[in-house]
This record gives structure tokens, sequence and C-alpha cells, in this order.
């Protein structure tokens, strides 16, 4: 039986999840959207309660915006400072967590370098889990504001046809938004070199190009990737150059696609590795900016609904 609201505890990726819990965030999220632009911008639904970001990898976006996401709804948010090199695997990580929860978190959004390792650190402690980005493996709010972007420019989902392109490998991004894309009825393809692709890329439901051209043909979606050269142990591309020249995303390229394609990318942007900084700058053709603003949005929403699922709510 699929279930009609979300009603899990904590937020740990999309695999998983359904059509309508998936839809409940994003129809709340363009409520949120709308306020945002609004001039009143604080809420009290979160009133009391206390956000805690804790973060083990860099980050811009994701995590100014789950800042501003809990502050806007009336939360106490603290931003963890945690250095990359303080960080000793599994037993400071579940130290980290035992601390944090003696401390009566409500919400705990963490980015972590290992795959999975946010899952285990959300058995360990009684509040809810958003993951902010574990390894290569998901980034579920960045998939979920991904497409409540794209809902919003193309008025659907299901039936669209969307390009994800570059460095599949190593994005967690790539992945959650793979799962969420395909549960909500669009066409997913990946256009990447074969060394950027994960093994047996098909088995995620994906059609697999290795050609910009013939990955573009058609699309109305086309998704960048940041070349993510901080996961790489050894030689991926033969040069940034040869690279933008067969894999970056300039007009030529996305000609191939439908005219009115629009072009996304999760940021950081590498301009003139993965795409052309005039095309990015574009507001005629990327929503990058847009995928920003719809980054607080979700968030509140998210926010939202896992606080309405807290014990004592
Ligand atoms: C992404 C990430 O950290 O996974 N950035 C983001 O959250 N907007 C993508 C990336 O780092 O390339």
């Amino acid at each position: 039986m699929t279930k009609e609201y979300f009603s899990h505890k904590h937020l740990l990726g999309i695999q998983g999840l359904h059509p309508p819990e998936i839809q409940e965030i994003l129809d709340l999220s363009d409520r949120y959207v709308e306020q945002n632009r609004g001039g009143d911008k604080k809420q009290s639904s979160l009133r009391g309660r206390t956000v805690i970001n804790l973060f083990y990898e860099s980050s811009t976006r994701t995590r100014t915006s789950f800042e501003l996401a809990g502050k806007r709804l009336g939360a106490d948010v603290i931003n963890m400072q945690v250095s990359a090199s303080s960080v000793n695997k599994g037993e400071t990580l579940i130290d980290t967590a035992m601390t944090l929860n003696a401390m009566h978190a409500d919400i705990l959004c963490v980015r972590h370098p290992d795959s999975g390792a946010v899952k285990l650190l959300s058995q360990k402690v009684n509040c809810a889990v958003i993951n902010g980005g574990d390894g290569s493996h998901e980034h579920p709010t960045q998939a979920l504001l991904d497409a409540l972007t794209i809902r919003r420019r193309k008025g659907r989902l299901g039936g669209l046809t969307v390009a994800i392109c570059g460095d599949v490998l190593h994005s967690r991004v790539a992945r959650s938004n793979i799962y969420l894309l395909n549960t909500m009825g669009a066409r997913v393809r990946l256009v990447a070199p074969r060394t950027l692709l994960p093994a047996q890329a098909q088995r995620l439901g994906v059609e697999v190009f290795h050609d910009m051209r013939e990955g573009l043909a058609d699309c109305d979606v086309v998704m960048m990737l940041r070349v993510q050269n901080e996961r790489m142990k050894g030689s991926f591309i033969p040069s940034i150059r040869e690279y933008f020249r067969f894999f970056g995303l300039d007009y030529e390229k996305l000609a191939c696609a439908k005219p009115d394609a629009m072009v996304m990318h999760p940021g950081p942007m590498n301009r003139g590795v993965e795409i052309d900084s005039d095309l990015a700058d574009d507001v005629e053709r990327s929503v990058i900016r847009e995928q920003v603003e719809m980054g607080v949005a979700v968030r509140m929403a998210c926010f939202d609904i896992l606080a309405r699922n807290l014990a004592g709510a």
C-alpha cells in the first residue's frame, strides 16, 4: 500500500519514497516560495525547536539554506564548526551524535564524505536527521529542489526527458535525481564519458549516452554536474580543454535539445569546464539561480514535515 503522507522520522534519501510523499513536499515548498518572495518571511511553526547543522564537508548553498530555512520557521539554528581534519571516522561520528543527542536537538542536518555515514548517525540519535549529502550516495534536498524548479517551469515532472551530464560517478546529486525523476515518471538519460559513469549504470533505470549531441537530442531539461576533482584518485579525464570540448555544455550542444530546454547545475560551477560561462548566466536558458531560491523553500518544507512527525509534536 502506498503511503499518502510523508510519515518518516528522517529524510536520508529519495530511494524508497513514494510519489505522494514527494508531491507533498513539493506542494508545501510551493507555498514557501510565495511566502519567501513576500515582505514577511518569518513563521513560527518551528518555534522552540533546535536545528543543528553538522557539516563534515564544505558547503555554501546547502548549509546556508538549511540555516535560513530554520530561522524563517522560527527555530534556533546552530552551525557546528567541524574541520574535516578532526574527523576520525566511525567512533568520532558516533561520539558527536551522542553529544548532540544529549543537548536535545530536534533536527540534525548532516553532510559527511562517507556514503552511509548519515544513516549510521541517524540510528544513534532521538532527533530527526536530514541527509545534506553523504559521499557519492544521496543528497535528497538537492533532488527535491531540482524537482521543484522543473515542476514550476514545465508544470509537471512525468513524461519529461531529463539529461544528467558529466561526473555521474562521484555525484550524490545525480543519484538522488535519478531516483526522484524515475519515481515521478520522467525519462532519465545519463551523458558522460565511460570513466565518469558508475559500473552498470543502466541498472539505475536510465538510458546511457557517451555523446552530448545524441544524449541531448529532444531533451526538456539538461542538468550539468560539477567535475568533482576532490573525489578523484587518479586520472578520469584527459584534460580540462578536451573535457569541455566533448562534454562541456555550450550553445551549440544545447541546440540539440528542445528549443525551450532548461539548463540546470547544482553548483558550485566550474565555468569553462562543464559549462560555458555565458550560458550559465543566460537567464533565458539557465535556471541555476532559481535552483538556489527553491533550495530555501524545499528545506523549509522538509523541516515543517519532519517537525510534525517528531514525537511530542
Ligand atoms: C553538490 C554537492 O555537494 O553534492 N553541491 C550542492 O549541494 N549544491 C554538488 C557538488 O559539489 O558538485
